[in-house]
């Protein structure tokens, strides 16, 4: 494939960023999983509208702090079977005390702050990982023990039972965070374009989303996305947003990794809600300085083979920094667009305005989905309706891609990791 590699800035001097204002701090304690989107179009927001609107938070973790101290009841049973069966004294008073040990731990993760820190790989291991596969398995005891809890009046106390739902939970737990979790894949996309030129038929888009590059997901894991990236021999590289979990600690290492991304064309780079969990200026900065373009509600004409074609960015849904019209100002008309958009929310206003195809991230497809069932079975299908790969409206396609890193319990079943690349074709 020939990539011309000429690029068209239409209007690189036009100032289209939002004033500094203070940022929404927000934890990272659970996938993007929060607003519903619908497959309607929503009500069209004012013109200026208020910035850095704080999620509800709060009420957050105390559903999460009383869920854990919930899931911790079987799992205080279960330490005590297997401390009866080991024939330690007093099982119940030590699966009491651990199961306490356990809800309290997370407490204070939770009250510590929920800023991305740098730990020490000894604290990783020996502390944040084995706490990480308890907590989830805690969570994946709760069903099968509610269950087996109902079924006491004709079976006696299954005390058996939480034991080996709570060993079960740690089997996939492990699997999880440990294997699947790094375990990511470069998976191909064909996407049909009604209308596409000859010329651009072919255009390889390498796309990366969702890095959360911080201290449980190190540099080095985006070092080898990057490589992967750069092998595909793609057109373009872009990243739909994401890159940080929260604060401003990582910002260094997330330049570093996005700046060793090579395209002929150009790394583009559209802003997420998590860039947003601190301070996203100094990383934007940094990223220029690596040679990556930010798209804040903006676009470039960019040409392939002689043929121009459009791609914009619109800024982060969350923090209500987003302006799609802004974004699309200097399309050509008639040329074929692409839209970085990290919140997928947005696909019925793009689709309207006549973009051909928007990338997307934001939902990590869940974490958690039934293996080979992602699309239907997933965390993320309770609470977005466009939430994982290929959705088309009229002419119009969205690709919601499933994300590279995690968010809250740093785990991935049924929904691997991936670097994603697009090849366009005329349809
Ligand atoms: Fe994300």
């Amino acid at each position: 494939m020939t990539a011309n590699s000429m690029q068209t800035r239409t209007h690189p001097s036009e100032a289209t960023e939002t004033p500094h204002v203070p940022e929404p701090s927000r934890p990272s304690l659970a996938p993007d999983a929060g607003r519903p989107s619908a497959p309607t179009l929503p009500p069209a927001k004012p013109a200026q509208r208020a910035i850095g609107k704080r999620p509800r938070m709060g009420t957050f973790l105390r559903v999460l702090i009383t869920v854990t101290a919930v899931s911790h009841l079987p799992v205080a049973a279960a330490f005590a079977e297997m401390f009866r069966r080991l024939g330690l004294p007093s099982p119940w008073v030590l699966g009491s005390l651990l199961a306490a040990g356990g809800v309290g731990m997370f407490i204070a993760r939770a009250g510590a702050g929920l800023t991305d820190r740098r730990r020490g790989a000894a604290v990783l291991r020996l502390v944040d990982v084995p706490f990480f596969i308890h907590w989830c398995a805690a969570i994946f005891t709760i069903t099968p023990s509610l269950i087996a809890t109902l079924a006491i009046p004709w079976f006696g106390v299954p005390m058996g039972v939480y034991m080996a739902a709570y060993l079960t939970g740690l089997v996939i737990a492990a699997y999880g965070i440990l294997v699947r979790r790094r375990w990511f894949v470069v998976k191909e996309v064909t996407i049909p374009i009604p209308g596409l030129a000859p010329e651009l038929d072919g255009l390889r888009i390498a796309h990366l989303s969702d890095l959360h590059i911080g201290a449980i997901t190190p540099k080095s894991w985006g070092e080898r996305w990057v490589r992967a990236a750069n092998a595909q021999a793609a057109d373009l590289t872009v990243i739909t947003g994401d890159m940080v979990t929260s604060g401003v600690e990582f910002h260094e290492d997330i330049a570093a990794v996005v700046g060793e991304l090579r395209a002929p064309l150009g790394v583009f780079v559209s802003m997420g809600n998590h860039d947003y969990f601190g301070e996203g200026e100094p990383l934007i900065s940094l990223l220029e300085e690596r040679g990556a373009e930010v798209l804040r509600n903006e676009g470039r004409v960019l040409e392939r083979n002689g043929k121009r074609f459009y791609l914009a960015a619109i800024d982060d849904t969350w923090t209500r920094r987003d302006d799609l019209k802004k974004a699309l100002a200097s399309r050509p008309a008639g040329t074929m667009s692409i839209l970085l958009a990290h919140d997928p929310e947005r696909f019925l206003h793009a689709a309207k305005a006549k973009v051909d195809l928007t990338l997307s991230g934001h939902t990590h497809g869940g974490q958690l989905a039934v293996p080979f069932l992602a699309r239907v079975l997933s965390l993320s299908h309770l609470t977005h309706h466009f939430h994982l790969g290929l959705y088309r409206k009229g002419p119009s396609t969205l690709y919601v891609h499933p994300g590279l890193g995690t968010t809250g319990p740093p785990i991935r079943i049924g929904v691997a990791p991936a670097v994603v690349v697009h090849t366009l074709r005329t349809a």
